[in-house]
Order: C-alpha cells, then sequence, then structure tokens
C-alpha cells in the first residue's frame, strides 16, 4: 500500500491509547528489520531517517525504503527526523517523505513557531504532516528545583501556545529523556506529571525521543564481545508504558537498534574468525534487530493495531 502520513497513524494512537514505534534506519538491513518486525506484529511503524542517514544513505537509501514500505501490508510513514531546515524538510518531501520533522528547539519561541509554521505550510499543501519540538532533551534529576526543570523541560503553557502558533501536526517534549546510550544514573527520572499537563491542554499526539532502553543484557553481551560501553542507562519499560497511557503516541528508537547490531556483528566476527560472508555477518544483526523491534513494538502496544 502507500505510504501514509504521520498523523495518520499517530492520531490514531492517541485516541487509541497506544504508542507507534520511529525506528531510524540507514540501510537495507535495518529497514528490512523494522518492517519485518511491523509485519509479525501487525504494527503500524514509522521508519524515520536523519540528516545524517540522508548523506550517508543518500537517494538511493530512501527509493530502497520507499519501494520496501510500500510492499507492506500494515501502515508505513516514512519520517525525516531532527529536520534542520525549512530547505531540508522540503527536499525531503520531494524524495516522498510523508513526514518530517522540523527542530528549531534550540531557537527562541517566536523563532520556532515562526520556522515551524513555514514548513508546516509547505508539507500540508502537498500532503505531508509535520512534528515539531520545544525544550531541550536532557536527563534531570528528581525532585530538582521546579525552575531549573522549567529551564530544561518542556512547560505545559509553552506547549499550548506553540501548537496555536505554528500549526504543527504532533509535538516533541523534552521530560526527561536524552538521546544516546547513557540517560543517567540508574533509572532516568521521567517527568510524567509534566506529560499529563501537557496532554491535557493538547489533544495532538505528542512525541517521546531518547526513548531507547538500552537493555542490560545487550549492553553486557556488547562488551563480552569485545565493545567498550560504560555507564550505559536507558528509559524503563515502565516509564514508556506510563507515558504512552497519558498520551505520548511516538517513541523514537535508535541507540537499541546500533547496540543490537554491534552486539550480533561482534559476536559473529569473534566466535568464527573464517568468516568473511557479509549474508552471514549482517544477518544475524537483522535478527537481533527485528527481535528489539518486536518487543518494543508489544510495550507501546502498537502491536495489532496494523
Ligand atoms: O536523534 C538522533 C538519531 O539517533 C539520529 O542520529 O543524526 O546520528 O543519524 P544521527
Ligand atoms: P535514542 O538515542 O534513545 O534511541 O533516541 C533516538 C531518537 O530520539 C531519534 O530521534
Ligand atoms: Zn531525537
Amino acid at each position: 500500500m502507500p505510504l501514509v502520513t504521520g498523523s495518520s497513524i499517530l492520531d490514531a494512537a492517541r485516541a487509541g491509547g497506544y504508542g507507534v514505534g520511529a525506528f531510524n534506519t540507514n540501510n537495507m538491513e535495518i529497514t528490512q528489520a523494522i518492517l519485518e518486525a511491523a509485519e509479525a506484529t501487525r504494527s503500524p511503524v514509522l521508519v524515520a531517517v536523519s540528516e545524517g542517514g540522508l548523506k550517508y544513505g543518500g537517494k538511493t537509501l530512501i527509493d530502497m525504503v520507499i519501494g520496501m514500505g510500500r510492499e507492506a501490508t500494515v501502515p508505513v510513514c516514512l519520517h525525516l527526523d531532527h529536520g534542520s531546515s525549512f530547505e531540508s524538510c522540503l527536499r525531503t518531501i520531494r524524495m516522498g517523505f510523508t513526514s518530517v520533522m522540523i527542530d528549531k528547539s534550540h531557537e527562541d519561541e517566536a523563532t520556532n513557531i515562526a520556522e515551524t509554521k513555514r514548513v508546516v505550510e509547505a508539507a500540508h499543501a502537498v500532503g505531508v504532516t509535520v512534528e515539531a519540538e520545544i525544550g531541550r532533551l536532557g536527563g534531570v534529576e528528581e525532585h530538582v528545583v521546579v525552575a531549573e526543570e522549567d529551564a530544561i523541560l518542556t512547560k505545559p503553557e509553552e506547549a499550548e501556545r506553540f501548537m496555536a502558533g505554528s500549526g504543527a501536526d504532533y509535538l516533541a517534549i523534552a521530560i526527561g529523556t536524552s538521546h544516546g546510550a547513557n540517560k543517567g544514573k540508574g533509572r532516568p527520572y521521567i517527568d510524567h506529571k509534566r506529560i499529563r499537563e501537557i496532554a491535557a491542554l493538547l489533544p495532538n499526539p505528542l512525541v517521546m525521543h531518547g526513548a531507547s532502553g538500552v537493555p542490560a543484557e545487550l549492553v553486557a553481551r556488547l562488551n563480552a564481545a569485545g565493545g567498550d560501553l560504560k555507564d550505559a542507562s536507558g528509559i524503563h519499560e515502565d516509564d514508556v508504558r506510563e507515558a504512552v497511557k497519558h498520551g505520548i503516541a511516538k517513541i523514537n528508537t535508535d541507540t537499541d537498534l546500533r547496540l543490537a547490531m554491534t552486539v550480533a556483528v561482534r559476536e559473529v566476527l569473534g566466535a568464527k574468525p573464517k568468516e568473511f560472508d557479509p549474508r552471514k555477518i549482517l544477518g544475524p544483526a537483522r535478527d537481533l534487530m527485528r527481535q528489539v523491534i518486536e518487543e518494543r513494538m508489544h510495550v507501546f502496544g502498537s502491536a495489532g493495531q496494523g
């Protein structure tokens, strides 16, 4: 079936009280893992490509993802992750992306609203939906002074103003998560009260970036196979489940796939020094990524919704 917009997947998720994964891809094996997991669990899915991914794989990567996505029997959206400019969004829309993120969260509120609005007008004119972001992604300690927390995390009244002014379709909010494999000491603190307050003001799907679980078992396997990943920590599954209950509808995962791929490649190369068939090296990596994605689709609640 043709690729669908982000809103067509995410509006249903927010209304239905479940979350849908946006998984980052950079190559064929990752894309296969994402789409095979979506088919196996009957999940709608967003396949995300960052500007770095686009630079790495070029238009060839995008044409391949579109071709593979169209073969799927569950709803698939092709999403630009962290688009940095109007030009970048336009360029990817022209390539066939059905959802774009314009990330001007580092700018002041007025600039973020104006730049996002510009993208929204262009994207909506050609049937593409838009994610925007406010707040600063980053870990916070539980019970820090509210003023300090507010400097980083998304303020509910600002979120309301921002969506009214920009017309964006779904909103990434800062609630204590951060990108990468080191999300804080112990179990990162997630500000669930803040999610509830934002969701009470906005009917739009809310987006959780930096949501990888960084499973301890994968980290242990990585290090046992010669990797060196210290102080690793991710978002607890229960925090993701609770966030979904309160209005998070799109959950971004990249780090867990990077981890799974590297674990499997290291394990094969370590166990089979004579192996040099790329399919025997990347095949197990694809299988492990698929397993990780399927597990997450069950946690998000998207399984059975596609
Ligand atoms: O949020 C960032 C994503 O993990 C993409 O990372 O820009 O290195 O492709 P990247
Ligand atoms: P992770 O680094 O937690 O996987 O987050 C990815 C992300 O937010 C992509 O936009
Ligand atoms: Zn992100």
